[in-house]
């Protein structure tokens, strides 16, 4: 029999973070060239392999992992084969634990390469509810937008709940996406927020509806081509997510580093708390600049990705 091949990406969110968890809507894009590949093979005392992070049986899979472990095993009894003997093993360039939807991203994959497997159709709608199921367990109650993100090759804008509407980044601009090296926890960052709408309702609420305007007025910004509004925008945007208590001080350097740098806009992207950041550039020049000085001011690792308007 041959194998069952699933492939997904990496995401960023542009815009909406955690506010999307109250039903603002959010902006969030594919990152095509950070990639995974989950393969399922039919082998005897078979083992999961999940790239370098985790290597045995389904069983023994460590806390850290319930979510996944939970998936498969529905997978096999959706699939009437609850005592499959397989491997399962991922190929990823994803970075975990940065926001860029590693764990959605890993749910996306794993139900791509057991549909493929049993040579099964996979609509869009139930790719994201099967993925939902790993990501409920991983990250408590999440908005669903990694998923949608993740399930889909375009960018989205996302409301809670709803199907994800594509939209067209035909604009000339770089996005830089920075890594702290900082564990960033989406589960307790979401927990931040929430605590933050407990104990001071209203100024909390104030940010997450800030957050939600902002993101309609950048959605307008994209459709314009202007990259100048939308780095407006994202500052702004991060202006809001600090004062609700997600930001971080690496996460602040790095920002205030590709400002002062000569990006057009800079924040957090994703659940914060460490992470990553985004900054906005126009131009080649000014991408090397930032890109530099992200470097320099301790970045651990950087990506980009460029939009055209001829796209
Ligand atoms: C995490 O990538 C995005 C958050 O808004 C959480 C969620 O939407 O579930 C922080």
């Amino acid at each position: 029999k041959k194998p069952g091949i699933g492939e997904s990406h990496a995401k960023v969110i542009l815009l909406g973070e955690h506010a999307v968890v109250y039903g603002q809507p959010a902006i969030a894009l594919p990152l095509p060239d950070l990639a995974m590949t989950v393969k399922i093979e039919p082998r005897e005392a078979g083992q999961i392999i999940l790239a370098q992070a985790y290597r045995g049986p389904l069983e023994a899979m460590a806390e850290v992992y319930e979510g996944i472990r939970q998936l498969i095993i529905r997978l096999l009894q959706y699939f009437d084969e609850p005592n499959m003997p397989f491997t399962m093993s991922i190929t990823s360039n994803i970075p975990q634990e940065r926001g860029m939807g590693s764990s959605a991203a890993t749910a996306i994959a794993i139900v791509r390469g057991f549909f493929d497997y049993f040579n099964k159709k996979l609509s869009k709608q139930a790719l994201q509810r099967w993925a939902s199921i790993e990501e409920s367990i991983t990250h408590g109650s999440p908005s669903g937008l990694d998923t949608a993100t993740v399930a889909n090759d375009q960018a989205i804008w996302f409301i809670k709940g709803k199907q994800p509407e594509k939209i067209n980044m035909s604009l000339d601009a770089t996005l830089i996406i920075a890594d702290t090296g900082i564990q960033g926890q989406t589960g307790l960052a979401v927990s931040v927020v929430r605590e933050h709408l407990l104990n001071e309702p209203q100024s909390a609420q104030h940010h997450i509806d800030k957050i939600g305007e902002i993101a309609k007025h950048t959605r307008t910004a994209i459709s314009e081509n202007n990259v100048l509004k939308l780095g407006q925008f994202m500052n702004k945007a991060q202006k809001h997510l600090s004062a609700l208590g997600i930001s971080h001080p690496k996460l602040d350097e790095l920002i205030s580093a590709a400002r002062e740098a000569g990006a057009l806009g800079a924040k957090l992207t994703g659940g914060g708390v460490g992470g990553t950041m985004i900054a906005l550039t126009q131009n080649a020049e000014q991408t090397t600049h930032v890109l530099t000085a992200l470097e320099a001011a301790g970045a651990q690792e950087v990506w980009t990705q460029t939009y055209s308007h001829n796209n």
